[in-house]
């Protein structure tokens, strides 16, 4: 049998290009090696509060733009996250394997709660984020960098489980990190590319206008006679890799390492690479949203599938705390 991979995205709205180049796109690469489980985490997304009906229609969209980015439910299980309610059982067992202090160090949750509030869930996220890893007993999770301390964080849970129940009954988790699993804000490089960041993001729904407004925007030298790319500039650098093909990188790398480099070409050559790449994305995604049927009856499928394997982590579990 292949081996097993779990990754989650929060359902908050429209994607953006960190979402996909740190993310999607391994799993859509990793879904033909692997019995990959893909999760939309609507479990986490409460942490944030959002409105129910924003909720409801971004789990929704959120399904149809990973169909249409080439996630094929016939080859993964994907599957809304509180369909599977082992993650909240798993995720409860964990409270008693996690510390405070643990909990403390974690940057996400010091970013997060200026924001939304300092709420017990915020606090507690990667304890059931743990638990939607140990679940699948998936040792591999394709993930951008600033996950990388919760996955670090659930090594150490999982660990303080194993060494309570004296067994090694769960599995422990490492990051997968590809070359973009950083990608930077268009408009402040020392950041990364969120949708928290305004003026930060290329989002996989924006037409070439916007795509051209946030690209003609984007910092580039902050010392012209540097012979390093700054951070602005090699981030351009790693979309160009990402979406143009590798003569127009050989091209701009040349011009760069010749000094003639002139940032409005490769912001040009960015513009029409980037939004030929959407355009057919956004008219499936489009058209996958009109049947709404369709959509439940994959994420049902999904969780019909996760649901036997989680079923068996929680019951091995139980059984080897005394449950
Ligand atoms: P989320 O929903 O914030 O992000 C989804 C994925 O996108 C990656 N990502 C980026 N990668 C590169 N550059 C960026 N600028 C960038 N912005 C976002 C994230 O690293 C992530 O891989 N806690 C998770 C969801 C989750 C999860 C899990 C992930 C819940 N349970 C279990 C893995 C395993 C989150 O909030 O991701």
């Amino acid at each position: 049998m292949n081996k097993r991979l779990v990754s989650g995205i929060q359902p908050t709205g429209a994607l953006h290009l960190g979402n996909y180049l740190g993310a999607i796109k391994q799993w859509v690469e990793l879904q033909y090696d692997y019995d990959a489980f893909y999760f939309i985490a609507d479990y986490h997304a409460l942490t944030g509060r959002p409105k129910p009906a924003d909720l409801k229609r971004h789990r929704i969209e959120l399904l149809a733009m990973l169909v249409a980015l080439g996630i094929d439910p016939k080859k993964c299980a994907l599957f809304f996250q509180s369909d599977v309610p082992e993650h909240t059982e798993l995720g409860w067992i964990l409270n008693n394997s996690a510390t405070i202090g643990q909990l403390n160090r974690m940057t996400q949750y010091k970013e997060k709660s200026d924001q939304y509030g300092q709420y017990v869930g915020l606090f507690t996220y990667p304890i059931l984020q743990t638990a939607d890893i140990a679940l699948y007993d998936a040792a591999t999770v394709p993930v951008g960098e600033d996950q990388v301390q919760h996955l670090e964080l659930a090594r150490e849970i999982i660990r303080s489980f194993n060494s309570h129940v004296g067994d090694t009954v769960l599995v422990e988790p490492k990051p997968l990190l590809t070359k973009s699993a950083r990608v930077m804000a268009l408009n402040n490089p020392s950041k990364k590319m969120s949708k928290s960041v305004a003026g930060s993001v290329i989002g996989l729904l924006d037409d070439p206008v916007t795509v051209e407004t946030a690209l003609k925007r984007a910092v580039t030298d902050s010392d012209p006679n540097s012979t390093d790319k700054s951070p602005g500039v090699a981030n351009l650098f790693l979309l160009l890799e990402n979406f143009s093909d590798s003569e127009m990188v050989r091209h701009f790398e040349g011009q760069f390492q010749k000094g003639t480099l002139r940032y409005s070409e490769l912001k040009e050559q960015l513009i029409e690479d980037i939004s030929a790449f959407l355009a057919p994305i956004q008219k499936t995604y489009r058209s996958l949203l009109e049947d709404e049927i369709t959509l439940q009856r994959i994420a049902e499928d999904g969780a019909k599938k996760a649901r036997p394997i989680a079923g068996e982590t929680i019951s091995r579990a139980k059984k080897a705390l005394g449950l």
